[in-house]
């Protein structure tokens, strides 16, 4: 009988083959949109239940109909960009507003719900490593009260927002669209640093999860290249392709990129006419590895956006 040695050398081979093979895009117009006790339409992006062999992570995407909120749950660090709609997080009992563009930081084990108060659906994104704390045993969910429809007298009794800010350590948990700036960053046409580790922070203190920035690749041009572990691109605008690995993956808005785990070289490419605007999500996990890996470098290839004749 093979030995356990054997059978991880084995797996070893195995999850090389799996990551080189898998897809890269998840599409929008793909996606199986269920009912779950927490939302009541949610899909799985990227997310190993949809065939992507992700470092522990997922990216999920939910609508909040108008009248109605979220599931109110606690479990570890989430990170949530809100693509459409208006409304409320309550955090730890304290209220954040959001509006089209506003990204939140769940810190790890903090009770949250989210109000949809507008006349439209609230479409979100959602960043968790789950899948990581689930294998580490250190992933619990409590499930406090399932989505359902707003109780106009308890939406009123809602106290207003008082701060952008957790009071237990001052972190930072919402941002929206009007506040974020700029950076002189030249890897893409324009980048925004939001919560990532790399760039400007804002005063978030993101440690599994983060949004960490968006790009802006402007038409006809191509970014920089690199490899590094895990990253997600999430397509806001816009339309073109990624090389990753050696191989061309087009997409479209509302589609998201996957750069797997390992050492993936890879580049963004905007072929068309109009910008290309993309939400980047990362996770801890990988700067885990990084910080015991002696020698451990990001391999740059090209250093900075060009048109795509250069
Ligand atoms: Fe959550
Ligand atoms: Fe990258």
């Amino acid at each position: 009988m093979e030995d356990f040695y054997g059978r991880w050398l084995v797996q070893s081979a195995e999850i090389e083959k799996t990551v080189s093979e898998a897809p890269r895009v998840a599409r929008s117009k793909d996606l199986k949109w269920l009912r779950t006790r927490q939302d009541f339409t949610a899909a799985l992006m990227i997310a190993p239940e949809t065939g992507f062999p992700t470092g522990g992570s997922l990216l999920m995407r939910a609508e909040i109909p108008a009248g109605c909120h979220t599931g109110k749950h606690v479990h570890g660090e989430e990170a949530i960009y809100v693509e459409s709609g208006e409304g409320f997080m309550i955090l730890d009992e304290r209220r954040y507003d959001f509006y089209p563009g506003t990204i939140f930081h769940v810190p790890y084990r903090s009770s949250h719900q989210l109000f949809n108060t507008g006349k439209v659906p609230v479409g979100y994104l959602s960043g968790l490593a789950w899948p990581l704390e689930a294998a580490i045993k250190m992933g619990r969910i409590e499930q406090v009260e399932d989505a359902g429809e707003n109780d106009p007298a308890a939406l009123a009794n809602f106290p207003s927002e008082e701060s952008q800010y957790w009071p237990a350590d001052r972190r930072r948990i919402s941002m929206h669209q009007a506040q974020f700036e700029k950076s002189g960053e030249t890897k893409h046409g324009a980048t925004y640093f939001l919560m990532g580790r790399s760039g400007k922070q804002n005063g978030f203190k993101a440690t599994s999860v983060a949004i960490s920035s968006i790009f802006v690749d402007l038409p006809r041009s191509k970014s920089h290249s690199h490899a590094h572990p895990e990253a997600y691109l999430y397509a806001l605008e816009g339309s073109g392709y990624s090389e990753i690995g050696g191989q061309r993956y087009d997409w479209d808005q509302g589609d998201a990129v996957h750069v797997p785990p390992g050492m993936m070289h890879h580049q963004h490419f905007n072929p068309t006419d109009k910008d290309m605007k993309e939400l980047r999500f990362e996770f801890g996990i990988r700067y885990w590895i990084a910080e015991q890996w002696k020698g451990y470098t990001t391999i740059d290839r090209h250093m900075k956006a060009t048109h795509l004749d250069e």
